[in-house]
């Protein structure tokens, strides 16, 4: 296909600028409203942006120097007021009713985990282009600048031991990825390698990367698929991590889910415990190591979380102990399949479900469960408001939102609804 110009009037699907051409229309990363862009038509309905032959008035130029060759940070060259309008307009839609995006209290060095690719070449992240290809992430602004010296030591390492990193093509190789977590209220660091089957010299490593973390893991994913977590098999120091957010004490294990942006999770519970008030018989659902459960507990009498990963909720169990709430309790289990044999009644649900959204069952649960509150937490609200459409007899009493992953189309949707 032929090189096109293209007028960018708005964003689509995963924060790809909207390009028209007469009749035509293509989604164009990197490219937004108000850019002239050339661009190459890649299929009947995406095109890869060649130049920018006009900047729209919100363009800045982009801080890292990775921008739009690793692709994580995609609205990276947008001014930040700018961005939080476009996830603003973004739920608008979806839920007819004006929101104001809170912006998140940092917006450089948010996020308190990165999984890296450790690729021969590099160890980073998988390129935008090229998902065999590795860009190195040292230079990147998101996790800490502690993390460049954690990558180039690393580096150091595996190559002076001849480890050999693990191909994805060839399904040969030891090396996967590197995990890093912080604590960014406790100041605690865990670093977590994962491999496939052999022998890692997690001692020398930890030796070798020195003050840079509290904590060492080695993890072993023997399987072909493409994940960042494995069966622990040593640990050095501890294998948790441990974060403070809104004065609750949480250890979360090496591989568990946690919010990742905890400047603003933290506004995040503050907010939901705000909107609650008093929370009565609380279910909260994909509770995680306990996140919401624990900063609710003293507004309820009693809680329930409810979350599929077994040692999260080890963990929520020992995290409701070290907080000295004796009033929550936890299940280990898939959502769909504990929630329909509940017998118990609920005041008040807080759902804070994967990207997916609900599972059917969950909402048929729910809609025999009927607590008289739902606390709806959601990081996709498109999926958000298709759930909330299918919970019978509830009212949309309040929205908020707030930025959790400055820089990236993704944006975080509270809402409270009430029977
Ligand atoms: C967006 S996170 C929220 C976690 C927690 N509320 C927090 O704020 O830290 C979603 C959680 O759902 C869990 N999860 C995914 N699928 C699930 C399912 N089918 N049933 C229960 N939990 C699930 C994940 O392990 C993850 O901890």
């Amino acid at each position: 296909m032929n090189e096109i110009e293209l007028e960018i009037t708005g964003f689509g699907k995963g924060g790809a600028g909207i390009g028209r051409a007469g009749r035509k229309r293509y989604l164009v990363d990197f490219a937004y409203p108000g850019d002239r862009v050339l661009a190459l038509p890649v299929s009947r309905k995406k095109a890869r942006l060649l130049k920018i032959l006009r900047a729209g008035d919100a363009r800045v130029e982009p801080r890292c120097e990775h921008f739009s060759v690793c692709g994580s940070c995609r609205w990276q060259g947008l001014d930040y007021g700018s961005q939080l309008r476009y996830k603003g307009e973004l739920i608008e839609k979806l839920f007819s009713r004006e929101v104001e995006v809170e912006p998140s209290p940092r917006i450089w060095y948010y996020r308190n985990r990165m999984d890296f690719t450790i690729a021969e070449n590099a160890i980073g992240m998988r390129r935008y282009s090229s998902f065999a290809e590795v860009e190195s992430a040292e230079g990147c602004l998101l996790l800490s600048k502690e993390s460049d010296e954690i990558i180039r030591l690393s580096r150091k390492f595996f190559r002076k031991r001849e480890l050999a990193a693990y191909n994805l093509l060839n399904k040969q190789g030891f090396l996967r990825y590197l995990v890093v977590r912080e604590g960014k209220f406790t100041g605690d660091r865990l670093i977590s390698v994962v491999t496939t089957a052999g022998e890692f010299p997690l001692e020398s490593y930890a030796d070798a990367l020195g003050e840079l973390a509290e904590s060492f893991v080695w993890a072993i994913n023997d399987s072909p698929a493409d994940v960042s977590y494995g069966e622990i098999s040593s640990f050095k120091g501890r294998d948790y991590l441990e974060e403070r957010l809104a004065g609750i004490e949480y250890r979360i294990p090496a591989f568990s889910f946690f919010q990742t942006n905890p400047y603003q999770a933290e506004r995040m519970l503050v907010l939901v415990r705000k909107m609650l008030g008093s929370a009565g018989r609380l279910l909260d659902l994909y509770c995680g190591v306990g996140t919401f459960s624990l900063a609710l507990a003293d507004l309820a009498g009693e809680v329930l979380g409810i979350e599929e990963d077994a040692k999260a909720i080890e963990a929520a169990g020992l995290n409701a102990k070290l907080n000295e709430i004796s009033n929550a309790h936890f299940i280990a289990g898939r959502a769909e399949d504990v929630l329909p044999g509940l017998e118990k009644r609920f005041d008040v649900a807080v759902v804070d479900p994967p990207r997916a959204g609900l599972h059917p069952r969950v909402v048929r649960a729910l809609n025999t469960l009927r607590p008289e509150v739902v606390v709806y937490v959601s990081c996709n609200p498109r999926t958000q408001a298709e759930d909330i459409r299918k919970l019978d007899g509830y009212e949309l009493e309040e929205l908020k939102a707030l930025d959790m992953f400055p820089h990236t189309p993704h944006v975080e949707s509270i809402a409270l609804l009430t029977r």
